[in-house]
């Protein structure tokens, strides 16, 4: 672009009282889908800083260009862990205890950028990017990273190719349908639902030193958007049956136990598959009708994607013993029903490429995405390593935790 119409563009805080309807112009200009392909439409329900508001600090910025808005981006940041030390503590004077705890970073997170297609590659992604960035380090960031799909060429040479970014994790994002009918839940597994204080001390206890695991799990937790945090272990695990809270579960755990918490989406956004054709919207609702008439059936429907439908998101998920896996199936079919009640299309999760839980997560591939790009930049150079180094240089885990606030 000429530097005359560079100019002309201005960057600026988005303003809730003037800016929706461009906004929203801007975002539906991006997802028109090419004719004959299947695409992923999000209404954000008249609330385009829906998907940031929830963070300890987050900014949307708007770009305009003759009083019209061309492109928009959102960034939150937050503490996290970017790793582990070891701390040894002398204990009864003697005997030494070495114990993994997490190291935080404050970390900054860029999405829902978008530019109107007719005044793409003129810069504009680029200047957004570095306006936000701006905002991250006066702010104290450390790091900066975002996702995106591996094949979205535009937006991984943007952040790869010009903003110095690189690649980081590549988390696998799993799609269930809800079914009409209920999910069975295998009656030797016990299902107990724990208060926000019960779950935050399983969770800082036996999570803080996984990946991305934020440091304000409470606020997460009391959000008025998390359905709760479920805790599945086998029948008759538990002394007279009695949940006696989380410090006394943690000291003597049955060999296999898993937890996860549920995130209600279905209140910040709506998705909508469009572009579908006649034949296909006309199986799925077949195969809905008959899963209504025959629950007992238990036919693996397709629930309405074809217009509006909302999504539980599952996080948090953890646990241990060889038979994780299965407990973390129970808990799955326990969350679908609760998606089912509340009126929801899909339950839809995040987890690490190599997370073993994985294997007991319901899904199906046709909605899921095998590899989800993480890219990440280290903000400034000016600052001490501590004791994790350069984390952008750290290898995975086993595990990472997605934060509910960011989907
Ligand atoms: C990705 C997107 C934001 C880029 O915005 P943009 O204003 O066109 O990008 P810029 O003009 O600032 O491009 C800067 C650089 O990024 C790279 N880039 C941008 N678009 C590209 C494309 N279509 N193909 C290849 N490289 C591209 C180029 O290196 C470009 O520099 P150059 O023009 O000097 O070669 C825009 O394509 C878009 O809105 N896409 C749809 C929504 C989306 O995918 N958002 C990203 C999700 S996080």
């Amino acid at each position: 672009m000429g530097e005359d119409r560079m100019d002309m563009m201005v960057v600026r805080e988005f303003d809730p009282s003037r800016d929706v309807v461009g906004v929203e112009e801007v975002e539906r200009s991006c997802e028109v889908g090419s004719s004959g392909k299947l695409s992923l439409f999000t209404d954000l329900l008249g609330d385009p800083i829906c998907r940031v508001r929830n963070s300890p600090a987050f900014l949307m910025l708007v770009a305009e260009m003759g009083g019209e808005i061309v492109g928009m981006i959102r960034g939150c940041i937050k503490t996290v862990t970017c790793g582990e030390r070891i701390s040894r503590r002398v204990k009864n004077n003697y005997s030494i205890s070495n114990k993994p705890v997490p190291v935080y970073t404050k970390v900054a997170y860029i999405l829902g950028l978008r530019i109107s297609p007719s005044h793409r590659r003129m810069g504009l992604g680029l200047k957004l990017v570095c306006q936000m960035e701006d905002w991250f380090r006066q702010n104290g960031a450390e790091y900066s990273y975002m996702a995106t799909e591996s094949d979205n060429h535009a937006s991984v040479k943007l952040f790869t190719g010009k903003c110095g970014y690189s690649t980081f994790r590549t988390p696998s994002i799993l799609v269930n349908p809800v079914f009409a009918h209920r999910v069975t839940v295998s009656n030797r597994i016990t299902i107990i639902k724990l208060t926000p204080p019960d779950a935050e001390l399983l969770y800082r206890r036996r999570f803080a030193t996984t990946e991305f695991f934020p440091r304000d799990i409470d606020s997460v937790l009391e959000n008025k958007l998390n359905v709760g945090t479920f805790l599945a272990v086998p029948r008759d695990s538990l002394r007279f049956g009695l949940w006696a809270g989380s410090d006394h579960f943690l000291s003597d755990p049955p060999e296999s136990w898993t937890v996860l918490s549920v995130w209600n989406c279905k209140d910040v956004f709506r998705l909508e598959v469009r572009g579908a054709s006649r034949l296909k919207r006309t199986f799925a609702k077949t195969t809905r009708i008959v899963d209504k008439a025959f629950p007992f059936l238990k036919l693996p429907s397709v629930p309405a994607v074809f217009r509006p439908f909302g999504l539980f998101f599952m996080y948090g998920l953890g646990g241990e013993g060889p038979r994780a896996a299965k407990m973390m199936k129970a808990l799955c079919g326990h969350v679908h029903n609760l998606a089912r009640e509340s009126g929801c299309g899909v339950v839809a999760t995040e987890v690490a490429n190599s997370e073993p839980l994985k294997l007991g997560i319901p899904h199906w591939k046709m909605l899921s995405c095998a590899e989800d790009l993480w890219c990440i930049k280290r903000l400034g150079e000016d600052y001490s390593d501590g004791p994790v180094g350069d984390w952008t240089k750290s290898s995975p885990g086993l595990s990472i935790f997605v934060d509910p606030r960011e989907v």
